[in-house]
């Protein structure tokens, strides 16, 4: 495989790689670049953060779990190419300023994150540096520095990487449209797709996984479509959870809101809806939340398609509802008042993953409940919806007491377990507790009480 991209300006070529390199490695191993870091090599410290531009956007991702073919036709910045010459990066001018480089293994991490929220003007610290740690508490004058940067001029580069990546004639290694894919993964039934590769990466880096037989599916235009019709949203399987919580804050504030949890800004620049669905976690953010918002799934084998609701493709833990050689293509919410809202229950509050997920899509007519779903994860060995609180409250008064006589269902729909993330007794009262708040919210009209940020 040859893979094309520029490198802080500089066109690459790499020929004969292996589909599952790292840009990390290659950028250290290979380039001598070595000011991007390797500290957990799975994608949580953000110590290998760099930027990678399509011409029009540019996001901050993490190296460690990025592999080379994923580079192709795009343009990679990394910590040594955001100067001008002599002039640093008015992020870098403003860390020195400020006082804000600390132990300097993650400063060029966080000078990364940075100079992409620069660039993008967006200035909520606390979600765009939530990938990057620091553990020698040095968050403030960090952020001192990313605010006092922001009313500086952009470097002349970005339009320069844009004009590069527009000449730049690639040919396409990976398949361009769904119909590609169809035809690859009938071919090859036991190949791998690759979406974002933020759980695949680390079956390579931590698991030392060989690949063979790879297909990369995040470029496929017509799997990265967001359609809005008076019926509902269609999501393509590889619009990246970024792009996702994007799109439907407007319609589901809550949900968008959760997403902001999902992960890390670099992680969500990567992982795709398609990926978080199909790996069929228990503990995945995605699907709860679409479970209650009754989604569908759009899975194809060649050229057939089936529809099937996102609740019934879970089937038991690793199993899922779909053959070989067939794919996640596009996820469909229908349309509806916006309901919904999402508990995360996580020990820290940024970059972890769910201990208790609970989602609660419940509507109330004339003081009654007339339509319910409420779906978790981290409650069973699939996301899973509780059929048996559903029904305790369809048809019910929409009050205390009901919401009371209902809880005892839990332990009839749920059997956690216990792991380092909670025990099955403190699962089961959080999950209680969680649809007690959605109630309290409701109707004494609390505003959303939000964990700190
Ligand atoms: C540091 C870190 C933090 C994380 N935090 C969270 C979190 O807070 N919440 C959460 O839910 N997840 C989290 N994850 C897990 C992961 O990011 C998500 O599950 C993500 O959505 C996976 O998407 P991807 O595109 O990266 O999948 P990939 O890694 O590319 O693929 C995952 C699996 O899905 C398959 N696949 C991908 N796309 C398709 C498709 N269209 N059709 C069929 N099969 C497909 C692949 O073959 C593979 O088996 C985290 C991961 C990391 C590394
Ligand atoms: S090395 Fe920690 S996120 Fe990549
Ligand atoms: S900057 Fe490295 S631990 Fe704080």
């Amino acid at each position: 495989m040859s893979v094309e991209f520029l490198l802080n300006g500089e066109i690459i070529k790499v020929t004969g790689v292996s589909s599952t390199r790292t840009l990390l490695d290659y950028l250290r191993e290979t380039r001598n670049l070595t000011g991007t870091k390797e500290g957990c090599n799975e994608g949580d410290c953000g110590a290998c953060t760099v930027m990678i531009s399509d011409g029009k956007t540019h996001r901050a991702m993490n190296a460690c779990i990025l592999f080379l073919p994923q580079l192709h036709g795009k343009s990679v910045r990394t910590v040594e190419g955001v100067a001008t010459g002599n002039t640093p990066h008015p992020v870098q001018q403003a860390m020195v300023d400020k006082h804000g480089s600390q132990c300097g293994f993650c400063t060029p991490g966080f000078i990364m994150s940075m100079t992409c929220a620069h660039t993008n003007g967006a200035t909520d610290y606390d979600t765009q540096l939530a990938g990057n740690l620091c553990r020698c508490t040095g968050y403030a004058p960090i952020i001192r520095a990313a605010v006092a940067a922001e009313k500086t001029n952009k470097p002349a580069w970005l339009g320069e990487d844009a004009k590069a990546l527009a000449a730049l004639k690639t040919k396409a290694i990976h398949p361009e449209s769904s119909n590609d894919l169809a035809k690859w993964y009938e071919a090859n039934p036991d190949g791998t797709l690759i979406g974002g590769a933020t759980d695949v990466g680390l079956w390579v880096t931590k698991k030392l996984a060989r690949l063979d037989s790879v297909c990369f599916i995040s470029q496929i235009e017509d799997m990265r479509q967001i359609e809005h019709t008076d019926a509902g949203l269609r999501i393509g399987a590889s619009v990246t959870i970024e792009e996702l919580r994007d799109a439907i804050t407007p319609l589901y504030p809550d949900f968008a809101e959760m997403l902001r949890r999902f992960a890390s800004t670099q992680i969500r620049n990567a992982a795709t809806i398609g990926g978080n669905i199909a790996n069929g976690s228990p503990i995945g953010d995605g699907p709860p939340a679409l479970i209650a918002l009754g989604a569908t799934l759009t899975l194809r084998k060649g050229s057939v398609r089936r529809e099937i609701l996102l609740q019934d493709y879970f089937v038991a833990y690793g199993k899922q509802d779909r053959a070989k050689g067939e794919f996640v293509e596009s996820i469909f919410i229908p349309a509806q008042s916006d309901r919904l809202k999402c508990y995360k229950l996580t020990k820290r509050f940024d970059q972890d993953i769910s201990a208790v997920l609970g989602c609660y899509n419940i509507y109330v007519e004339n003081g009654k409940v007339t339509c319910c779903a409420i779906a978790y994860g981290g409650m069973a060995a699939t996301p899973k919806r509780a059929s048996n609180v559903e029904a305790a409250l369809l048809g019910q008064a929409w009050t205390k007491e009901t919401i009371t006589a209902a809880l005892p269902a839990f332990a009839v729909d749920f059997t956690p377990m216990s792991d380092m993330r909670a025990s099955k007794e403190y699962r089961l009262k959080a999950a209680q507790n969680m649809l007690q708040r959605y109630f309290l919210e409701d109707t004494q009209n609390t505003p959303r009480v939000l964990e700190p940020s």
